[in-house]
């Protein structure tokens, strides 16, 4: 990652000003976690690389965490604007990234799940620090052109998509510069990510504690949760959680 050339694409105030980029590293959110932890940081910096060895996803998965992807961490401050809204902010912003720069039709999963189809081409993990930090971490498959056999029907990447290799600093730079601009500009996140969604009036599968259901989906509530109805007419507002895993298939 050549951090200059990032930066020159730059037009945030905040997002990526500082950034600690490396070669290989075990995970960008566990170096996030540990540098603010141990001296504090600035609200903004950002953790990237193309590799990591311990990527970790929702729910204690791991990230497959190949080369030529993108993975970061965005350090943010704790302030009244990191409320349970705060990790649809990122998936917003790279779907509108996506379809409006690279014409790709991708599409929001809550929470915060991006998607082309079926499959998934990004994913988010948003975790606070024990000093007020919050870490938003996302792994974007962008010129990866293979996917191991266990990933092959649930992963695509931009290259897979589009045929095209892409420029990371450029894209990491684009996607700051979007996610600044909605983070700042007092967006209607949930409205934006209504628009972006294809969950709404669809039956999903999901697997709640272990235990399969079907579920229709009823809309967003304000606060960013899941609102769903069940089959004898229940009707739940959902948080994201350990334990609920939706299906891609809907
Ligand atoms: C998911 O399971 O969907 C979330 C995946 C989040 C992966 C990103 S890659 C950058 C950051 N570092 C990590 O170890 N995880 C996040």
């Amino acid at each position: 990652m050549d951090t200059k050339l990032m930066q020159s694409y730059l037009s945030t105030k905040f997002l990526g000003q500082k950034v600690s980029a490396f070669d290989i590293v075990d995970s960008t959110n566990t170096q996030a976690k540990l540098h603010c932890e141990e001296k504090g940081v600035t609200n903004g910096h950002v953790y990237i690389t193309n590799r990591q060895t311990q990527g970790r996803g929702t729910d204690g998965n791991s990230w497959a965490s190949d080369g030529d992807n993108l993975y970061l961490s965005i350090v943010f401050e704790y302030d009244d604007k990191i409320d349970t809204c705060f990790p649809l902010y990122p998936a917003v912003a790279l779907t509108k990234l996506l379809n409006e720069h690279y014409k790709i039709e991708a599409h929001v999963k809550w929470p915060n799940d991006v998607l082309v189809g079926q499959q998934k081409i990004a994913g988010i993990l948003c975790e606070g620090t024990f000093n007020h930090y919050m870490i938003m971490g996302m792994g974007v498959n962008i010129n990866q052109s293979k996917f191991s056999d266990a990933l092959t029907n649930i992963a695509t990447s931009i290259k897979m998509i589009t045929g095209a290799e892409i420029n990371i600093e450029k894209f990491t730079a684009q996607l700051l510069n979007t996610y600044e601009k909605l983070f700042t500009n007092s967006t209607d996140i949930c409205k934006e990510w209504l628009t972006l969604t294809k969950m709404i009036g669809k039956i999903i599968n999901v697997e709640q504690d272990g235990v399969n259901k079907q579920v229709t989906v009823t809309g967003l509530s304000q606060e960013g949760f899941l609102q769903i109805q069940h089959p004898n007419g229940d009707i739940e507002d959902w948080m994201a959680r350990r334990g609920l895993d939706i299906s891609t298939q809907y």
